[in-house]
């Protein structure tokens, strides 16, 4: 049995907004990207995940959508989609959109129904409680965003809940008739032809029916991940993140599936450790993340030692893997690198192409940018109030991509761009990296390249190593290869005692910076070895 296209493919994810401005009114479009077709297919990605289109009035910037079956009109409209998905079909390139079900916008028409209160129309379609006899919100469940997860309004006399922001509403997916709007909104896509889709926040389309508060995390348990924001305070078991989740999910994989070739992956933005229920090869999603990788700031051998053997003991898993999106501080400034630190971008991004699972990276990882700076007044993003200046929300990994050093705006934009484009970023532009060997931009080119001709990279199993705290060794298997890739992720040099050394042929992927000497054989700062076994 072959596998199916989506297991161990390169998915590379576009920010639409941020990605390239067809008609110059500062913000991305869907013409923007389908002039990027050829720079996308030479890139080498099986596949494009779009980050939301839709139409919204973009208080998260298409994250809260008001019409699931549209396009947005500064996108371009559906004409603009038609033809976008007509030039990657050509191509051979895949797309897969995000799906954002688990809330809409207060503007959406269902929101707007189910305000109104009358029976029978729309009431439940969103989570409506009753405020406490104080006047104060029914439980103690908290927005990600900031604040309590609930709302008042005076139209129904209740509060009604919203994980994210408050014009976010929680749609109810324990109401037939909304999951079943919801379920048909796959289908939509489905039917014209899109060959998968990312979905947000796939942890929470279930919450307590009985409403009731989320638990604290004991204070003498809490670390700087439960101090640094108060929803980590709370174990999440109530709000999301509940087992019957899973149900849901079971039939978001039925829909999908309905198609033929189709894929579904999630994202699992809390509690991690049910991956194993949410994914899986019967059960759940086909994939999914979690923020193991994306949160990390250590770069150690031990996070991804630790992953990999948690998911050992769940071999139903085929995860994603991903290093970077929308959501955090890019991998090069995330994992401690300077403005221009190629060596540690070609490292991040042969690791990214060699551990198990289906790659997601993001636009201008194949730039080694870092995250772009943005001043106060510039922010967009709601979540960049929250804590500035301590955080800056998530806008430094969302500024445009640099496509041409010398033009206005690196050649984004015409116009005046929505989130200002770094000037180092233009430094590095896609234009003056494609003309430099060297750059990062021809070494993901490549990478990508010479992955397709190593299966045990794309479909094999992983097997960590015992390697000390500098080193991350893994086997890839499958019965006819078996590669094993040998990582330095310090910026010292170090070394590895290379078990069956004789049996183990070198063969060139990555960054090299290898040789034998010393004990076995010895890595530069951020070398990397890559040996066929038997
Ligand atoms: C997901 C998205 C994020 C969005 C949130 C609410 O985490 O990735 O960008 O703000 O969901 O939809």
């Amino acid at each position: 049995m072959t596998a199916p296209w989506w297991k161990g493919a390169v998915v590379y994810q576009v920010y639409p907004r941020s990605f390239c401005d067809s008609d110059g009114d500062g913000v991305g479009d869907i013409p923007g990207i389908a002039s990027k077709l050829d720079y996308l297919k030479a890139l080498g990605p099986d596949a494009v995940w779009l980050s939301p289109i839709h139409p919204s009035p973009n208080k998260d910037f298409g994250y809260d959508v008001s019409d699931y079956n549209e396009v947005a009109t500064e996108m371009g409209g559906m004409a603009a989609f038609d033809a976008l998905l007509a030039g990657m079909r050509e191509r051979g390139i895949r797309l897969i959109l995000d799906e954002v079900l688990a809330h809409t916008s207060e503007r959406h028409e269902w929101f707007a129904e189910s305000l109104k209160g009358e029976e029978g129309r729309k009431t439940d379609w969103f989570v409506w409680a009753d405020a406490k006899d104080d006047g104060g919100p029914p439980n103690n469940w908290l927005s990600v965003f900031g604040g309590p997860a609930w709302s008042y309004h005076p139209a129904r006399r209740k509060y009604y809940f919203h994980k994210f922001l408050k014009s976010q509403p929680k749609l109810n997916w324990r109401e037939p008739n909304a999951r079943a709007a919801a379920l048909e909104v796959l289908r939509h896509w489905l039917r014209k032809g899109v060959d998968g889709f990312r979905l947000d926040v796939a942890n929470s389309f279930l919450h307590d029916d009985k409403l009731r508060d989320n638990p604290p995390i004991p204070p003498n348990l809490r670390g700087p991940h439960h101090w640094g924001h108060a929803p980590n305070m709370q174990k999440r078991i109530h709000d999301s993140n509940l087992p019957e989740n899973r149900k849901v999910l079971d039939e978001v994989r039925a829909t999908v599936e309905g198609f033929e070739d189709r894929f579904v992956f999630g994202e699992f933005s809390e509690e991690p450790g049910l991956i194993g229920e949410y994914v899986g090869q019967t059960h759940g999603l086909q994939s999914g993340y979690t923020f193991t990788f994306l949160d990390d700031r250590s770069y150690s051998p031990a996070i991804f030692a630790a992953y990999y053997r948690f998911l050992k003991e769940r071999p139903h898993v085929w995860p994603c893997v991903t290093f970077s999106n929308h959501d955090v501080a890019r991998t090069v400034s995330r994992y401690g690198g300077g403005k221009h630190d190629d060596a540690l971008a070609k490292s991040a991004i042969t690791l990214l192409m060699s551990l198990k699972g289906t790659v997601l990276m993001y636009q201008g990882e194949e730039l080694g940018l870092g995250n772009g700076a943005i001043a106060q007044d510039q922010l967009r993003d709601p979540v960049g109030e929250l804590y500035f200046p301590y955080s800056k929300g998530r806008d430094p990994a969302r500024t445009p991509m640099p496509w041409i050093s010398a033009a206005p705006n690196a050649g984004f934009s015409t116009g005046t761009p929505w989130l200002p484009v770094d000037p180092h970023h233009a430094q590095r532009a896609a234009d003056v990296q494609a003309l430099d060997p060297d750059s990062v931009l021809n070494f993901t080119r490549d990478i990508i390249k010479e992955r397709r001709n190593i299966p045990a990279l794309i479909t094999g199993d992983i097997e960590i190593l015992e390697a000390g705290e500098q080193i991350l060794a893994f086997n890839r298997i499958l019965p006819e290869q078996t590669v094993l890739c040998v990582f330095n992720l310090s910026r010292e040099p170090a070394s590895y005692a290379l078990p069956r050394q004789s049996t183990v042929s070198p063969f060139e992927f990555g960054p090299g910076g290898w040789g034998f000497g010393g004990p076995g054989l010895t890595l530069k700062p951020f070398g990397a070895f890559f040996g066929q076994a038997g």
